[in-house]
């Protein structure tokens, strides 16, 4: 891989369902970008959006052919990070679990339950150290701000500035009693892919924020329609507009932060080389 000034990026965008190309990219070229951990989703596309360098990869890949639980997240984050990427803003369908979070509106989650089930290589430090990163705040309070106010400035849509994500298995949705349990649990959104993403920002000491669109009510709600995945897919094709334009009006004001805590993580982890472990 070359890495000339074009071949950086400051932003990474990563897309999910609905969301398989930012249309509004000036100067833009694509590359292949191998890693340790095999191929990204696909290659990204490098580009400009409101005068910010953005390396954009679509976490499903183009037309949707990745399952959940096999998205190359480690690939994707390592990609990003291996072309300057300092800030992560992903992009994903959620289904809603309290009826005030309505199809059609954004919600900026604060917090993340992690539900998956199978190992989807969820750290960078599974080798020779033992790292252990604090998580207590999965996501980043300044880029999250960013969001809520560029979603706020952006669309007409409804914002919702918190939400707790609860990231499940898939890729079948939930049962009713499933969902009727996540509701009591207290978990506000119900999705597929945050984790590892986020686990494997926070490794690779990168920013994360995510914007998620309502797409459904799952199936808890009587009177609404059970969540199919053509009807995430038709909603999250009429709002995905609503989502590039919180992405340009955020990049236009955004200034990277070198000293967010998010990008010194690993200095305040424990960062064991195993052979200085107690036998
Ligand atoms: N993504 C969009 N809607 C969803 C739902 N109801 N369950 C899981 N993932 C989703």
């Amino acid at each position: 891989m070359t890495s000339g000034p074009e071949q950086q990026a400051e932003v990474g965008i990563i897309g999910g369902s609905g969301i398989y190309a930012l249309d509004a990219l000036t100067d833009v070229r694509r590359v292949r970008v191998a890693t340790p951990y095999g191929d990204p989703s696909g290659e990204l596309v490098l580009g400009e959006l409101s005068g910010t360098r953005v390396a954009f990869v679509p976490r499903h890949g183009e037309g949707h052919h990745i399952l959940p639980s096999r998205i190359p997240a480690r690939a994707n984050i390592h990609a990003l990070k291996s072309l300057g990427v300092r800030q992560i803003l992903a992009v994903s369908a959620v289904g809603s679990l309290r009826e005030d979070y309505a199809p059609g509106d954004l919600v900026v989650p604060d917090q993340l339950v992690d539900r998956t089930r199978v190992d989807r290589g969820s750290t960078f430090f599974d080798e020779d150290v033992v790292v252990h990163v604090a998580f207590a705040e999965p996501y980043c309070g300044r880029l999250r701000q960013s969001l809520v106010e560029a979603a706020g400035r952006a669309t007409t849509a409804k914002v919702h500035e918190s939400g707790t994500y609860c990231c499940m298995e898939g890729p079948q949705f939930s049962t009713r009693a499933e969902s009727e349990l996540h509701r009591r649990l207290g978990f506000d959104l119900i999705g597929m892919t945050a984790i590892p993403e986020a686990k494997l920002a926070r490794e690779a000491e990168l920013c994360y924020a995510s914007l998620c669109l309502v797409t459904d009510y799952d199936c808890w709600f009587d009177g609404h329609d059970d969540v199919t995945a053509h009807a995430v897919v038709e909603v999250m094709r009429r709002n995905s507009e609503a989502a590039k334009a919180t992405l340009t009006t955020l990049l236009a004001k955004q200034q990277p932060d070198p000293d967010c805590a998010c990008q010194n993580v690993l200095a305040s982890s424990i960062n064991t080389s195993l052979e200085n472990l107690p036998a």
